[in-house]
């Protein structure tokens, strides 16, 4: 089979494709290659399923000091209730000593608290290890969590025996909540050794990656009010966990950092990222297998890989993505826009139900993209096609601009049709260095594409 490229240059158009079969339209178009073998999806934690309430752990740590009296406080918010300050459990805020001991006791006795409890991270500096705030706790509700001051990981990752630095399981039912002014902060020190050194660009076998911040088996939670900044791996990785809202957050990392996703989901229902400003070396938010009914709005996402679905079909058994809408983003330098990412040779699955709406486009490289043969690492079987089944994605009003050949990428797979994929009100300008040139395509299909409809569209 030939390597040849269709595209179409469109102007003003409406048109109704309704099906495009795998031999008519083929070829391999104009998509930047993304450098990551993409996630370990599967952190190497093991479930938590906890026997005792509020078995706090701390990974390779000596032995923790005994927890002191809870200091009476005065809370002026009955909400907030008894308030256990980390400082008050010997946490030293001179960003030098390692704290993880007083942390995970005054967690554990928040955690065992009959009452509202509020944990407290208060201004300063605090050096801390790898560490897992484990549930369930007292009556099943979970402390809040306030954050005023700065949390520093450990710049070794052998300091790091699992892929997570801060983790949270088992919970219920919480409050996690900065003070928003920038200096709750949690920085990952990727920049010391971790990008450096995990690179999956080469190896399938980057397990170093390491989470900021982890949610698993974590239910009815709001995350606001932080900056996180220059993870060893993902920023925040919500896993196995459902009905959480996430908004006012700030992600930074540089744009050549590796694998530094702002947000990644995974096997959770009910999740909703919002108002927030995303600017990493990979996928602004990522939405993985098992994913359902996810919401992401109001997202400045840029530098970074733009807003992506997948990649799904990596690995077997793994549960379909349903219901996902992105709305009402920004999306400024990137290397793709929104994107669905599938890999070749992968086992069936399905994913469906996907709406992209009212997204701005600023110097996008790729806007809209949907690739079936995601290959990061160059090591995945490109001889058979993606059998990840993409159904009903619905695409309206994207306007801006883009600076490749390719407003719209739609490189299905060949064994199962991409079906049912709707772009209405798409308007998209060309602004890269071939302007004027009439060579450009704007369209490039590929596979087998059934039911799509273009209407309203210029790009
Ligand atoms: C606990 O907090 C809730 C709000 O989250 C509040 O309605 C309730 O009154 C508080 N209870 C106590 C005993 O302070
Ligand atoms: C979390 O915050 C929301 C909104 O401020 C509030 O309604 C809810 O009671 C809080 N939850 C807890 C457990 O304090
Ligand atoms: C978030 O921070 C702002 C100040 O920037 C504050 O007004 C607001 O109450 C905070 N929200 C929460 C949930 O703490
Ligand atoms: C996010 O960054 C903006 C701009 O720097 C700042 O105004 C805002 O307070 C920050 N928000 C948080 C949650 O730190
Ligand atoms: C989807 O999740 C939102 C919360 O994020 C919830 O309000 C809504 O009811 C859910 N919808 C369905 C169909 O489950
Ligand atoms: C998601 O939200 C809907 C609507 O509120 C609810 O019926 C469903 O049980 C929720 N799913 C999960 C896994 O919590
Ligand atoms: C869209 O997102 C911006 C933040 O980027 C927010 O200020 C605005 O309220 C949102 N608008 C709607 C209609 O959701
Ligand atoms: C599609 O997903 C949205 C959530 O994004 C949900 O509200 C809606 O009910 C779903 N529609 C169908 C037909 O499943
Ligand atoms: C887009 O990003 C560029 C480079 O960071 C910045 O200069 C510009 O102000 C941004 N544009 C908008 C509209 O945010
Ligand atoms: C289209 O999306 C933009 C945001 O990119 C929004 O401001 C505008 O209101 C949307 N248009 C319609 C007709 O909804
Ligand atoms: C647009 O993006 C291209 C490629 O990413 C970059 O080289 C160029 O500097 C950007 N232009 C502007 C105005 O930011
Ligand atoms: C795209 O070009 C049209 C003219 O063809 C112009 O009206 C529109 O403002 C441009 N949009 C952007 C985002 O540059």
């Amino acid at each position: 089979m030939g390597n040849i490229v269709v595209y179409i240059a469109l102007f003003h158009l409406s048109i109704v494709i309704a099906e495009i079969p795998t031999r008519q339209l083929f070829g391999s178009p104009n998509v930047a290659p993304d450098p990551k073998a993409d996630s370990p999806a599967l952190p190497n934690i093991p479930p938590a399923r906890l026997p005792k309430p509020c078995q706090a752990t701390e990974p390779e740590a000596g032995s923790p000091a005994l927890p002191p009296i809870p200091p009476a406080n005065s809370p002026n918010e009955e909400s907030r209730g008894r308030v256990f300050d980390v400082t008050e459990y010997g946490a030293v805020a001179d960003g030098e000593k390692e704290s993880s001991s007083a942390f995970l006791a005054a967690w554990k006795a928040a955690c065992n608290y009959a009452g509202n409890a509020t944990f407290l991270i208060p201004e300063g500096i605090f050096l801390l290890g790898p560490i897992s705030f484990d549930g369930p706790c007292l009556n099943n509700l979970s402390p809040n969590i306030e954050i005023r001051g700065t949390l520093l990981a450990p710049g070794s990752l052998d300091a790091f025996p699992s892929s997570a630095w801060i983790a949270f399981r088992n919970l219920y039912g919480f409050n996690l909540t900065g003070s928003g002014t920038g200096k709750a902060r949690i920085d990952g020190k990727g920049e010391v050794e971790a990008w450096k050194r995990s690179s999956c660009e080469k190896s399938m076998n980057c397990n170093r990656l390491v989470a900021s911040l982890y949610f698993f088996e974590v239910s009815h939670a709001t995350i606001s009010n932080i900056t996180l900044a220059n993870s060893k791996g993902f920023h925040l990785n919500i896993y196995v966990s459902d009905n959480i809202d996430v908004y006012n957050v700030n992600i930074s990392a540089p744009p050549d950092s590796p694998n530094t996703d702002g947000v990644h989901i995974g096997e959770s229902s009910n999740i909703t990222i919002a108002s927030s400003t995303i600017g990493v070396g990979d996928d602004c938010v990522s939405i993985g297998p098992g994913s359902i009914n996810i919401s992401v709005s109001g997202i400045q996402c840029g530098p970074g890989h733009g807003i992506s679905i997948g990649s799904l079909g990596k690995y077997k058994n793994e549960k379909d993505v349903i219901g996902i809408k992105i709305e009402n983003c920004t999306i400024n330098g990137t290397q793709n826009g929104v994107r669905v990412k599938t890999w070749p040779g992968s086992p069936p699955g399905r994913a469906s139900n996907i709406t992209f709406q009212d997204i701005s486009m600023i110097n996008v490289s790729n806007p809209i993209i949907i690739d079936q043969d995601y290959c990061p690492s160059s090591s995945c079987n490109k001889s058979k096609p993606s059998m990840v089944k993409l159904t009903d994605i619905l695409i309206k009003n994207i306007t801006g601009t883009y600076n490749t050949k390719s407003a719209v990428s739609l490189l299905c797979s060949s064994g199962v049709p991409c079906q049912n994929i709707h772009l209405v009100d798409i308007k998209l300008n060309y602004t890269g260095p071939e302007l004027g040139r009439l060579a450009l395509g704007h369209l490039s299909t590929r596979g087998n594409v059934k039911g799509l409809k273009i209407s309203n569209s210029k790009f």
